[in-house]
Formats: structure tokens, C-alpha cells, sequence
């Protein structure tokens, strides 16, 4: 019988707990902690947060254990308004943006992981590189060589066609709650590059959607969507990447 067993350095081991002083509103936020350079495994430190003495929303306890408990919590966020997509983090099983998260929308302990499937480079910081790469993979931009003066413009039909596509901030919330993506992410796009993929099949004024389509047409990069519904059900800005998949298989079959 075969035996597996995990690497010793898998393990995340129980970490420190930093009491709240003399508090009366205290919830205990748990973190994952790692430090590649200690040579030690992973840990999930506990901090006791006075709740009346912080801001509502999960970022601002993050920002507290920083500031005030653990300087050498690592950690990436940039806006606190949902726009930048960099504080994606694994909060209780879900990913998510925590600065759009409220404490008071979880019960008991909140346990908080960097997102899943990733090579993490610190504590809750993972490595995004490899996302931007199939990101840049599907040249991002408007392909219009018409020469025309001013602006490009949209009727307002063709501009709502873009709703519900160009909100998305790159998180990776998606990609990375996608099983297809843990398995065979260095080939397949994942749902976040393939929403993005599509806002740009989706452009009235992009004109080369011929070629979008035939580099999207792989049955790795596009094919591997199993139309689990992961991503739309985590994406935190309330998109639906499966239907922007679903919509590029569709123009795939007519085209
Ligand atoms: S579709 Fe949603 S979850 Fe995915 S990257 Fe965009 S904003 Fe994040
Ligand atoms: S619907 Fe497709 S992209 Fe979304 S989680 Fe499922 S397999 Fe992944
Ligand atoms: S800090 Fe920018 S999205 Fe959360």
C-alpha cells in the first residue's frame, strides 16, 4: 500500500497568542504566519483585537496587529476601497478583498490565510507573477489602428455591453478558488484573465477579435473551466467570470 506523507515544512503549527489588555469587546483574529528566511514551518499566530479600539472593517484589524502588536506581519493593500485588488486573503475558507469586509460580518475566531494554490513569499503575501504574466498574455488593450479623431465612441448599448466586466480590479480572488486553476494553472488562464479576455471581445471599438479568439481557442488555456462556479461565487466585486467564459466559448462555436 502506498503511504503519503506530507513534508515536515507543510505543517502550519499553532504560533504565538497576543492578549488584548484590560478589553471588553475582544475577538481573536487568527494569522497565518511565515517567514521563508527562519527555516521554520509556518504558524497560525492568535491576536486578540479590542474591538473598541479599531476600525469595522478586516483590513483595519490587519492594520492594528502591524501598527501596534507585529511590525513584521507582511501583508499588501493599497486603496482600503476595493479598487486596487491586492489585499485578496483567504478569510474563514473564502477569499476575498479585506478591506470590503466588515468584522462584524463573521462570528467567533477569524482565521486568515494568504490566497490559495500560491507560492507564498511572506505571511499573507503571495507571488503574483505568473497571474500578470497570462495576464499580459492576452495584450490588454484596445486594438484599434482606424485612424479617427478624438475619442472612440460607444453608443450606450455598446458601452453597457463592458458592465459587469470592467469592475474587475485583478484580484485573483477567482482564479485562485478555481480547482482547475490549482491544478493546471500554468497552463490554463484561469477565470480572472478570461474575464479580462473578454471585456476586450466584449469592446465595440476593439478590432481584433478575430485573433483574441483564435489564442484563446486551447484546450488548456480556455477549455479547462469545468463550470464549477468557484469564482463567481467568491468574486468579492459581484462578478460573474463563469459567464465570461461560457460568453468566449459561445463566440469560439459562431465565429
Ligand atoms: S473577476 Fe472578481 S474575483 Fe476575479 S479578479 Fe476580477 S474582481 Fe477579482
Ligand atoms: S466556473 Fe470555470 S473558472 Fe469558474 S471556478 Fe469553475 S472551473 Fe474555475
Ligand atoms: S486595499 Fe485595495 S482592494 Fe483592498
Amino acid at each position: 500500500m502506498v503511504e503519503f506523507s506530507l513534508p515536515k515544512n507543510s505543517q502550519v503549527l499553532p504560533g504565538h497568542t497576543f492578549k488584548a489588555k484590560a478589553a471588553q469587546n475582544v475577538r481573536v483574529i487568527e494569522v497565518y504566519r511565515w517567514n521563508p528566511d527562519s527555516g521554520e514551518n509556518p504558524r497560525l499566530d492568535r491576536y486578540e483585537i479590542d474591538l473598541d479600539d479599531c476600525g469595522p472593517m478586516l483590513l483595519d484589524a490587519i492594520l492594528k496587529i502591524k501598527n501596534e502588536i507585529d511590525s513584521s506581519l507582511a501583508f499588501r493593500r493599497s486603496c482600503r476601497e476595493g479598487v486596487c485588488g491586492s489585499c485578496a486573503m483567504n478569510v474563514n475558507g473564502k477569499n476575498t478583498l479585506v478591506c470590503t469586509k466588515a468584522i462584524s460580518e463573521y462570528s467567533g475566531s477569524i482565521k486568515i490565510y494568504p490566497l490559495p494554490h500560491m507560492s507564498v513569499i511572506k505571511d499573507l503575501v503571495v507571488d503574483m507573477t505568473h497571474f500578470f504574466a497570462q495576464y499580459a498574455a492576452i495584450k490588454p488593450w484596445l486594438h484599434n489602428d482606424e485612424p479617427h479623431e478624438g475619442e472612440h465612441r460607444q453608443s450606450v448599448p455598446e458601452r453597457a455591453k463592458l458592465d459587469g466586466l470592467y469592475e474587475c480590479v485583478l484580484c485573483a480572488c477567482c482564479s485562485t478558488s478555481c480547482p482547475s486553476y490549482w491544478w493546471n494553472g500554468d497552463e490554463y488562464l484561469g477565470p480572472a484573465i478570461l474575464l479580462q479576455a473578454y471585456r476586450w471581445l466584449a469592446d465595440s471599438r476593439d478590432q481584433n477579435s478575430e485573433e483574441r479568439l483564435q489564442q484563446l481557442a486551447d484546450s488548456f488555456k480556455l477549455y479547462r473551466c469545468h463550470t464549477i462556479m468557484n469564482c463567481t461565487d467568491t468574486c468579492p466585486k459581484g462578478l460573474n467570470p463563469a459567464k465570461a467564459i461560457a460568453e468566449i466559448k459561445k463566440l469560439i462555436v459562431s465565429n
